[in-house]
């Protein structure tokens, strides 16, 4: 029996007798018992009551695949759902996963132990104060259309905050979300393919959904923020999740039919990277100038003094001194 479904029941009056629920499910009184039991072990508050049954008073703030699938109204994206309350990495788990998992399958860890952010970075991952998932994708693009994709995650992702908390990040470019000069978001994609075609594409994301300032790293306080901190207020990661994978699922759809333009327009009004001094390392080079255009490729143009340059990867820093811009309202 799915422990969904007994959720559903109990939530679905505001008592339930155990009898019921046994006859409802099929199962008997004792089963009831030992599954409440283990709701409650998950962190829900189930109260009995002699004579009127069971309440449901609370749900704990996890991210369980029946909570996050509930409501979800995509065809692709988070059908499948691989949940762990800790994991190394979710990118980890989805890349030992691939050719068995569906395309669509969602990895989620309420925490990770070494989570991976780009250039070799960690990602500081910790528990249910964030969102950290993989989702597998099978897109039919030439390896040359991932920087799209990188950015098509990113502006999914500043639309749902949007939609969903009133507030819209800014996208630096490649693919990370800033709010108030501090990254709220990153992303990190890992493929694989033989040439010329992508075969799976692993789209690591990270939130930082509620985090309080001294959640983060000391080195860390300055320069990343939690979306509970810009709001000030308790973000709920289960409604956000479910927004961000039918935003982007429509988004990805439709740029598989029509192309990466509408998402392009996108990243080029709420860029915080554009209009900038910046230094870009792309690990071979380093690049100063101001960044001017994101390429119809997703590439990042740098003018050097009337020279221009494309950047297809690389991290971003601002040079100081050149007035970084602030994110728009919703
Ligand atoms: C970055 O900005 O450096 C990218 C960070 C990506 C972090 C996410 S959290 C979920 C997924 N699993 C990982 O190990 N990393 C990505």
């Amino acid at each position: 029996m799915k422990l969904g479904t007994l959720v559903d029941l109990i939530a679905a009056e505001s008592f339930v007798s155990g009898e019921e629920i046994a006859s409802r499910l099929g199962i008997t009184r004792t089963a009831v018992w030992k599954q409440v039991g283990m709701l409650r072990k998950l962190g829900y508050q189930i109260t009995a009551h002699p004579r009127r049954g069971y309440h449901l008073a609370g749900r704990p703030d996890k991210l369980y695949p029946w909570e996050v699938g509930k409501d979800l109204s995509t065809q692709l994206l988070g059908k499948t759902i691989e949940y762990y309350d800790e994991l190394p990495s979710t990118n980890r788990r989805a890349k030992e996963i691939l050719g068995t998992a569906p395309e669509g399958t969602l990895v989620l860890a309420e925490t990770q132990t070494a989570g991976r952010g780009r250039l070799g970075r960690s990602w500081h991952s910790p528990s249910s104060a964030g969102i950290w998932l993989s989702l597998i994708l099978q897109p039919s693009l030439a390896p040359a259309e991932l920087p799209k994709l990188n950015l098509l995650a990113a502006v999914a992702l500043s639309q749902t905050v949007s939609d969903v908390l009133g507030l819209r990040p800014l996208v630096k470019w490649p693919n990370d979300l800033y709010c108030q000069n501090r990254k709220i978001s990153g992303i990190l994609t890992e493929v694989s393919g033989e040439l010329g075609r992508l075969e799976y594409v692993i789209l690591g994301v990270g939130i930082n959904a509620n985090q309080k300032v001294t959640d983060f790293p000391a080195d860390l306080q300055e320069k990343a923020a939690s979306l509970r901190m810009v709001t000030g207020r308790l973000v709920d990661r289960k409604l956000l999740l479910r927004n961000y994978l039918q935003v982007l699922e429509a988004e990805y759809f439709y740029a598989l039919e029509h192309g990466f333009d509408r998402c392009l327009s996108y990243c080029r009004k709420y860029t915080a990277t554009l209009g900038q001094q910046v230094e870009v390392n792309n690990g071979v080079k380093v690049y100063r100038g101001k960044a001017v255009d994101i390429a119809d490729d997703g590439a990042l143009i740098i003018d050097q003094q009337g020279e221009r340059s494309r950047v297809i990867a690389g991290d971003v820093q601002p040079l100081p001194n050149t007035g970084a811009k602030e994110e728009h309202d919703a």
